[in-house]
């Protein structure tokens, strides 16, 4: 059974309320995250900046780059690269689309898979 089986999924929104090019942001078992929708893939990161206090879900997206609204750092969604501006990286979560329904996999506490690989392939996203 592969580890990722047991784990909780947690659903996030119908699939087909995400939109390309605009960003959700909300919160699962408080954990502030942004849902992206870039050329038919979800991605999921956290949804706080981390150079300062702002939500990546009001930033701008282009291709899988999501540019801060504040100071303008900008993030790789598909690994959480930080690609401009802040020195961190952004976490990223698993993402699956299931039954229409977008679900995101929480790291659990302790976890190191900072990028959320569970498919194994590094990316953290949801191949169809
Ligand atoms: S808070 Fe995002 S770039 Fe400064």
């Amino acid at each position: 059974m592969n580890k990722t089986d047991t784990q909780d999924w947690e659903a996030a929104c119908p699939a087909d309320s995400l939109r390309e090019g605009e960003p959700r942001g909300l919160k699962l078992k408080g954990i502030p995250i942004a849902l992206y929708k870039v050329e038919g893939c979800v991605y999921a990161t956290h949804d706080e900046c981390t150079h300062a206090y702002a939500l990546l879900s009001d930033g701008f997206i282009d291709g899988h780059t999501i540019e801060c609204t504040l100071h303008g750092a900008m993030y790789d969604v598909r690994d959480g690269k930080c690609l401009a501006f802040a020195s961190c990286d952004v976490k990223t979560y698993p993402v699956q689309v299931q039954d229409g329904m977008v679900k995101v996999l929480l790291s659990p506490a302790g976890s190191d898979d900072r990028n959320g690989n569970a498919d194994g392939d590094g990316d953290g996203n949801s191949h169809r």
